[in-house]
């Protein structure tokens, strides 16, 4: 972990769900190293763990979409960490058939419920057990993790996961909205290619497509989106709420 990266995050609590790998762990690593206390939830006891060790911070098994799993596991960070200051909803899935996203006419019913339930439901347990807390004690930051899919169409996802994304950029401007008078921020990154073990699931010559189609020409990298969520959920960015920023190398302007 680096030492000499400035402390802006100190004194700060954050609860990062699916920071078991991907992206989601080197935000939680990004936020260790800038000084907060970190708490990583994920399905997969054995990654949270990992990745909590790795950033000095606290696991917990936890699914998302399991409204009493998300209760019990915020309950434990808070007993081990004290009250969440910095919760991160980045946990979701994005299934593929053979690498390639499945269309309306072939889309399996418990599929869509499952992408729904995590994405976007997995988002409002979180929040919903999170945010009591903050408005009582007037402090809070909440980054959505959204994506381009969420913004524009793109070949790339299924219809489920474009679905869910988009209602995060929505469900984030309308929490900042509520959340706002309260002294809670909240704002969504939209990132673009970036190179985790769920952008694997998608066949080569798409990911190849995509970035042909990148102005910056490649593919971004975990740490990258880390450093778009701790400037939101960090000291310079105390003026900005209901922003989406697009973390796509431009992919988003094509
Ligand atoms: N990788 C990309 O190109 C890309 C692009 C845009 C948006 N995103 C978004 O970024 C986020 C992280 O993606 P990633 O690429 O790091 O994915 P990943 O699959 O590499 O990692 C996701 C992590 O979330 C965990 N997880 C899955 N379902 C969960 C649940 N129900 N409850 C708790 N944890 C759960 C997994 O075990 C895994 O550790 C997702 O919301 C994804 O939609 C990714």
């Amino acid at each position: 972990m680096a030492t000499d990266a400035p402390r802006t995050h100190a004194g700060r609590v954050a609860l990062v769900t699916g920071g078991g790998r991907g992206i989601g762990a080197a935000v939680a690593a990004e936020l260790a190293t800038r000084g907060a206390r970190v708490a990583v939830l994920d399905t997969d006891a054995g990654l949270a763990a990992e990745a909590a060790r790795a950033c000095g911070g606290h696991a917990e098994r936890c699914d998302v979409a399991d409204r009493a799993a998300v209760d019990r596991a915020c309950a434990a960070v808070e007993a081990a960490l004290g009250p969440v200051d910095i919760l991160v909803n980045n946990a979701g899935i994005s299934p593929k058939r053979d690498g390639k996203p499945v269309p309306i006419w072939e889309m399996d019913g418990a599929e869509w419920d499952a992408v729904v339930a995590v994405n976007l439901t997995g988002c409002f347990n979180m929040a919903r057990r999170l945010t009591p807390g903050m408005v009582a004690r007037k402090r809070g930051w909440i980054v959505n993790m959204a994506s381009v899919s969420g913004r524009v169409w793109t070949p790339l996802v299924s219809g489920h996961y474009t679905a869910t994304k988009t209602a995060l950029v929505g469900l984030t401007r309308h929490w900042a909205g509520e959340l706002g008078p309260h002294g809670v921020r909240v704002n969504a990154v939209a990132p673009g290619r970036i190179l985790t073990p769920l952008a694997k699931l998608t066949a080569p010559e798409t990911n190849q497509a995509i970035v042909a189609a990148t102005p910056l020409g490649r593919a971004g990298e975990p740490e990258e989106v880390a450093r778009a969520v701790c400037f939101l959920s960090g000291p310079d960015a105390e003026f900005v709420t209901g922003a989406i920023l697009d973390v796509s190398g431009g992919w988003m302007m094509s």
